[in-house]
């Protein structure tokens, strides 16, 4: 029998990926992505066990090739709490990962900004390893557990967890937008998901509007009757008792205190500095920072200000924007084509508008560690925060935070779950090229006075609500919620 847990947290992803070079060894570095960087500090302090998979493919039980192959174990000493790995081989991570959760739900549930497709071959290894999910977590879950459940890539865990473990408390929060109903009924299988989120006690949104649309949907596809904090269902389990799903909004964020310290040293400072000096000392730096994702309007950027060099509004040597982009879902191919277009963009805008020594674009597409992303939050003058639809956006949250002066300026889309919170930025919306630019432009020359009181309003909201305040709010509207035992 495995140690058991009171906590139990589940997501796709462990905190720790492993990278396998050349000659076969395994280092670690932190996974991508928001949900990481959120849950990470949090379980710092928690006694809890985070299920999840490490990124790596596993030997196929069914490749004679692979016989007798297994995985490096993960080190103990490398995770914010124990760790537990479930395993996916190559077709797993085809079917599951590519496949249903990364070409069907992240675009469909992203206002199908790339098409998502509906392929019966991949629904089965979505249902296979959500049930593989779930029962790593029944084994590892005490009597009366709390199993926080998270992503997209989990939605049926819920309900496959209940089956099998009645006793527990079962938490889901999605990390991404929850479309409205028009889009969600595009998908064959959406009786399916929704009776697997409707197997948790508490189902979180990041936003009001993302609760509405789940609460809209178990009335017409369900034909149940919610109310405004949640939604009776019949447990089929228990007789036909009936059992509350409390559903509400809760928006995550980062871990501020953490940000605004790092900034504040003297390592970050010199590192912004130097920043500057490599750029050429501009007048203003403006800074995109982003997994390289479609959904991201990294597009709408580059567009923006390859029309302001052209125009003249901004000079080469007087701007510089910087976008730094970590390569993601590498085997996708909306994500190999998005690659190839912002780069094409890139060659264009710099030929166009570029002067020897004076690049008016720098692009990375690399992961860097938190200091080295810290230092550029420090040494941007704009923040470019450009989606054309994202659950939260942490790099909005990220900016401000490091930003310990009140000096800077966040231009931020209306279709980021931040822009609930974060008023005071510049405004845009990512589909109109020409108030885009109006932004970028008021971001960079407005009144250093109005700037500081726009940050200083918005470090308050950050500071105010980070992801402690995100998990203890959870957490504790999942302890409140009707028990279902
Ligand atoms: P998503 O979850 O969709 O990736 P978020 O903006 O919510 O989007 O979170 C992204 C996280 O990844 C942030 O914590 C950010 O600091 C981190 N990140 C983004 N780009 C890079 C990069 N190039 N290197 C390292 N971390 C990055
Ligand atoms: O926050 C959204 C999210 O999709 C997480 O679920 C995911 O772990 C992260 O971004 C990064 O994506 P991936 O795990 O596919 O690299």
């Amino acid at each position: 029998m495995p140690q058991q847990f009171d906590l139990v947290v589940v997501a796709n992803r462990l905190p720790v990926a492993a990278d396998q070079d050349a000659e076969g060894a395994t280092s670690w570095t932190r996974s991508p992505g928001g949900l990481v960087s959120a849950l990470e500090p949090v379980l710092r302090k928690e006694h809890a066990v985070w299920v999840g998979w490490s990124g790596r493919p596993a030997p196929d039980p069914y490749s004679t090739e692979d016989l007798g192959l297994e995985l490096e174990p993960i080190p103990h000493d490398i995770g914010p709490c124990a760790l537990s790995e479930v395993e996916l081989s190559r077709e797993d991570i085809e079917g599951f990962y590519e496949g249903f959760c990364n070409s069907t739900i992240w675009p469909l549930y992203h206002d199908a900004i790339a098409t998502p497709v509906y392929h019966r071959h991949q629904w089965e290894p979505y249902v296979e390893i959500n049930r593989r999910f779930a029962e790593r977590v029944a084994e590892l879950a005490q009597e009366g557990a709390t199993v926080w459940v998270h992503d997209y890539q989990l939605q049926l865990v819920p309900g496959m967890l209940r089956e099998r473990r009645p006793d527990l408390r079962i938490g889901f929060f999605l990390h991404i937008p929850f479309p409205p109903i028009e889009l969600f009924l595009q998908l064959p299988w959406r009786r399916e998901v929704m009776q697997g989120l409707l197997g948790a006690d508490l189902v979180g949104f990041h936003t009001p509007g993302g609760a509405a649309n789940f609460l809209a949907l178990t009335r017409r596809l369900l034909e149940l009757d919610p109310d405004d904090t949640g939604v009776d269902v019949v447990d089929v389990l228990r007789a036909g008792d009936r059992r509350r799903v409390t559903v509400g909004a809760f928006p995550i964020s980062i871990d501020t205190v953490e940000y605004d310290a790092i900034a504040r040293t003297v390592e970050a400072q010199d590192a912004a500095v130097e920043i500057r000096e490599k750029l050429g000392n501009p007048k203003h730096v403006l800074l995109g920072v982003d997994r390289l994702d479609y959904t991201k309007g990294i597009d709408v950027r580059l567009k923006a200000v390859s029309e302001l060099l052209a125009d003249g509004s901004i000079t080469p040597g007087d701007a510089v924007f910087v976008q730094i982009a970590s390569p993601s879902r590498e085997n996708v191919e909306d994500y190999q084509r998005l690659r190839d277009e912002i780069e094409l963009m890139i060659g264009r805008a710099m030929g166009d508008h570029g002067d020897i020594g004076a690049p008016p674009i720098q692009y990375l597409h690399q992961p860097l560690s938190r200091e080295e992303l810290v230092a550029f939050y420090v040494a941007a003058d704009v923040m470019l925060v450009t989606p054309y639809r994202d659950g939260m956006n942490l790099v909005a949250k990220e900016y401000v935070a490091s930003r310990y002066d009140d000096s800077g300026a966040l231009v931020l889309s209306e279709f980021a779950g931040a822009a609930v919170e974060l008023t005071d930025s510049f405004l845009v919306n990512p589909y109109d090229a020409d108030g885009v630019k109006r932004a970028i432009l008021a971001a960079m020359n407005s009144d250093p006075d109005e700037l500081r009181a726009r940050m200083r309003a918005m470090r308050a909201q950050v500071f105010d609500h980070d992801v402690n305040r995100w998990a203890s709010s959870f957490l504790t509207a999942l302890d409140r919620s009707e028990y279902s035992r």
